[in-house]
């Protein structure tokens, strides 16, 4: 008999930030990503080799990664913040298929955005090509400021930093989850 007491819990989507424990999780996602994903999240399609080569050189010291996992466990939508020569940080995003449209790269962005301003980061940047009007779209929507520079469009954004409790102007309590 099934008593409700011995269901394992339910497992959920989850959206966290991502460790060194995560680096084959990613190297999975991005080996799950279809040609049209790979070029416009690398500039190229790469194949699998390079990517899982990627996966396995990341900086977890330097670079900030939000991931958000399906019930199943998958890696299914992923940012990466890296810094940049002059202060300011890069956001990549890339989301599988079958789960886009649903909201994941906009939250992620927004934690990654708030996890930035937290510590600091003051200017952050974008680039996609000028033909990806669903990551140019997404970045509007985050508060870029976007321009169009030849192929590709480049977006800046300037971050708030909390105050000294945490809060930023205009928030009564600390923001908690996703
Ligand atoms: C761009 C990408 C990350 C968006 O991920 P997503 O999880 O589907 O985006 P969201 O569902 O959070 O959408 C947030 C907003 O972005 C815009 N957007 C997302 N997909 C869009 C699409 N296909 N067409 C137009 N606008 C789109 C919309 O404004 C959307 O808000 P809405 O659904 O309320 O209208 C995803 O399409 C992707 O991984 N593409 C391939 C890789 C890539 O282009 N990476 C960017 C290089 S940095």
């Amino acid at each position: 008999m099934n008593w409700p007491g011995q269901l394992p819990p339910r497992k959920d989507w989850e959206l966290r930030r991502l460790t060194s424990a995560d680096a084959l999780a990613i190297a999975d996602h991005w080996r799950a990503l279809p040609s049209g994903s790979r070029y416009s999240r690398f500039g190229h399609i790469l194949p699998d080799a390079t990517l899982e080569r990627f996966a396995e050189d990341l900086d977890f010291d330097t670079d900030l990664f939000c991931g958000a996992f399906s019930p199943e466990g998958d890696l299914v939508a992923l940012v990466q913040a890296a810094p940049e020569w002059d202060g300011a940080w890069e956001l990549s995003f890339s989301v599988l298929p079958r789960v886009q449209r649903k909201g994941l790269a906009r939250r992620l962005g927004d934690r990654i955005l708030r996890m930035l301003a937290a510590q600091g980061a003051r200017r952050v940047r974008m680039c996609c090509l000028a033909s990806n009007q669903a990551m140019a779209q997404l970045a509007a929507a985050l508060g870029f400021a976007l321009q169009r520079e030849s192929t590709f469009i480049r977006g800046e954004c300037e971050l708030v930093p909390p105050n000294v409790r945490g809060l930023r102007p205009g928030q009564r309590e600390r923001l908690r989850g996703i």
